[in-house]
């Protein structure tokens, strides 16, 4: 959600700070400061709106430090204004403080501040923060933020500085990332490991309950009681170029076109086509646990939950075991059934939204084996999960999420094909879906090489203020996930429903203003599909499918058609997301639409 950045060397801060707050912006963008560390005093700069903003707001007035700390903002208690920007000072200013997530208990503790004199600055939670350390402060910065810990509830990920104690910065983590980047006579500690990446490779990522000194020359991880701990140092293995849009006019675009690859390297020696099956190595689960399987829930929220919909019918159809897909969110609060025979997928792009890893911290809690589908290696559901499938889909840094739900499906699709086969699915209908899979990077290229017939649809549609969005089967949640995708960054309203349920309510809606998606490939549900076509077209609904054969049965029936390639029934969905995901992208193009950077929205949800 938020992005926090820190660096302490002997280098000005200032452009490290801006750099990795632009690296981050896509995490929230809002309102963004940075406050440096310069002499004895901290200076601080903060600006509502983008990181743009903040920079203008430096040039004008430089601040000028070698140690300093910067935040980019998704608002949660408080508007999107400059009072409410990190970083927040404590009542002397000599306490800066950078914060994600939320600290339940602020209104009691700022009950209590304030009966101590201290004014309030912010209608922020994390002003609590900085506040409490000045008040804790003995003589070590390290020290007072343990003890602020001690005094609050909720979620953290913070990292502060003080001009009493200058020389270093002190972050902590619970329940929200943070890792230190290990430099040459620098360091920096990060929310997103793209902020650091242009400067160094080297990470710590720290665990929950950690509190971290971070110095220019190293840096100590100590727990609740200021004990020292171990961490592991760890490589991050992608380049600067994965996170740049490369030409591309946005993010989205780019990650949209880049799925013939990522489709590739979610299936990269993970296929055994002569068998019908799949090798995963980090499933950490033994043939005997995979035979012990009663049922599975799937939990994830967003794009994630409609992967989780076509891994359910996936699963059920080949491996006969009764899966149930619940929102994180739900399944967090209410008393599911849950056995030590249950598998527990979580399905998550970042690994760090709040409500999934509840739910998988609730499964486990209740017996449950954990598997993590997770995009963001060292992410904390990939790190906390009890086997994991990494999706290798590179970052997502579009808010939109693209290539993670495609390599989500196919991911579902490994874990099916290897249960499946363990559980009585024969080596020929497997041999068949292992080469089906082999195919989809190509189809993908086929698909996106005809991507101006989408712009050119779109432009068609672009003033429409409303979109329906129709499938059966497995291209049900795809008819979800196109309408999601359309709905967030063109701000149009969409529904996804499944085609013949529209006949209970949303047929209603249908006119010749009203234009209903069609997710129509030739499966096994064709024929359904096309009655309900005919049932809008009655309606003069106007029609755009996506099919993947020439249909006589559809024949002045559609207004526009894009086609798919064939593949098997449970694979359509990876190959029909592709033309909705470019629906969307250049419909919100051509309505001026911010696409990677939609209004209200971030990145990854690390709040409740
Ligand atoms: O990182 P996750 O996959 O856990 O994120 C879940 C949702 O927040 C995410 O899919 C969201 O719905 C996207 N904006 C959809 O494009």
């Amino acid at each position: 959600m938020c992005g926090i950045i820190g660096y302490i060397g002997s280098k000005p801060a200032t452009p490290f700070l801006i750099e990795g707050l632009k690296r981050m912006e896509y995490r929230g963008y809002d309102s963004a400061g940075v406050a440096v560390c310069g002499g004895a005093e901290i200076i601080t700069r903060r600006a509502a709106g983008k990181i743009a903003r903040l920079e203008a707001a430096i040039a004008a007035r430089p601040v000028v430090g070698t140690c300093g700390v910067g935040h980019t903002r998704w608002a949660t208690h408080g508007p999107p204004t400059e009072r409410n920007a990190h970083p927040h000072l404590s009542g002397d200013d000599s306490v800066a403080v950078v914060h994600n997530g939320i600290i339940e208990n602020a209104n009691a503790l700022r009950a209590l501040l304030r009966e101590k004199g201290y004014e309030f600055r912010s209608d922020t939670d994390t002003e609590v923060l900085a506040h409490l350390v000045q008040e804790l402060y003995e003589g070590s910065l390290e020290a007072a933020v343990l003890s602020a810990l001690r005094e609050v509830e909720g979620t953290y990920g913070l990292a502060v500085v003080s001009s009493r104690d200058p020389g270093k910065i002190v972050a902590a983590r619970k329940g929200s990332p943070l890792l230190i980047g290990i430099g040459d006579g620098e360091h920096f500690i990060a929310s997103d490991a793209s902020a650091i990446l242009a400067h160094t490779r080297q990470v710590v990522y720290l665990d929950e309950g950690d509190v971290a000194v971070i110095t220019a020359d190293g840096y100590r991880v100590l727990d609740v009681n200021a004990l020292p701990l171990s961490r592991r140092v760890d490589q991050i293995d992608w380049d600067l170029g994965a996170i740049e849009r490369g030409g591309y006019a946005h993010f989205m675009l780019k990650e949209i076109f880049e799925q013939p690859q990522t489709v590739e390297n979610a299936m990269r020696g993970r296929v055994i086509a002569d068998d019908g099956t799949s090798k995963l190595g980090g499933l950490n689960l033994s043939h005997d646990q995979l035979m012990a399987i009663d049922n599975i829930i799937i939990t994830a929220c967003g794009t994630s939950w409609h992967s989780a919909l076509i891994g359910e019918m996936m699963i059920e159809e080949l491996c006969r075991i009764p899966v149930e897909v619940e929102y994180a969110s739900e399944f967090r609060y209410r008393n599911p059934i849950v056995t030590d025979r249950t598998l527990c997928i979580v399905i998550s792009q970042s690994g760090e939204t709040a409500d999934t890893l509840a739910a998988m911290r609730e499964a486990k809690r209740r017996g449950a084996r954990t598997l993590g589908l997770v995009n963001v290696v060292g992410s904390t559901i990939a790190r906390e999960d009890d086997g994991g499938i990494y999706l290798h889909a590179g970052p997502e840094i579009g808010v939109a999420s693209t290539k993670a739900f495609t390599s989500q499906v196919v991911a579902l699709a490994l874990f099916t094909l290897k249960l499946a086969r363990k559980r009585g699915l024969s080596v020929t209908r497997g041999i068949e879906i292992a080469h089906a899979l082999a195919a989809l990077p190509d189809q993908i290229r086929d698909v996106l090489s005809r991507a101006d017939q989408m712009e050119q649809i779109a432009e068609e549609f672009k003033r429409a203020p409303n979109f329906l969005y129709l499938g059966r089967g497995v291209n049900f949640p795809v008819a979800l996930e196109g309408a999601l995708k359309l709905k967030e960054i063109s701000y149009i309203h969409a529904e996804g429903y499944p085609a013949a349920e529209m006949k209970h309510g949303p047929i209603a809606l249908i006119d010749e203003m009203m234009p209903v998606v069609f997710v129509a490939p030739h499966d096994a549900v064709f024929e359904k599909v096309v009655s309900n076509v005919q049932e809008v077209k009655a309606r003069k609904g106007n029609i755009i499918a996506i099919t993947s054969r020439d249909e006589p049965a559809l024949a002045g029936l559609v207004d526009y058609e894009f086609r798919i390639p064939e593949t098997v029934d449970l694979l359509t969905p990876v190959l029909a997301s592709i033309p909705l995901q470019l629906l969307a992208y250049y419909i919100a193009v051509k309505r001026g639409a911010n696409v990677d950077q939609p209004r209200n929205l971030a990145k990854s949800v690390t709040v409740e």
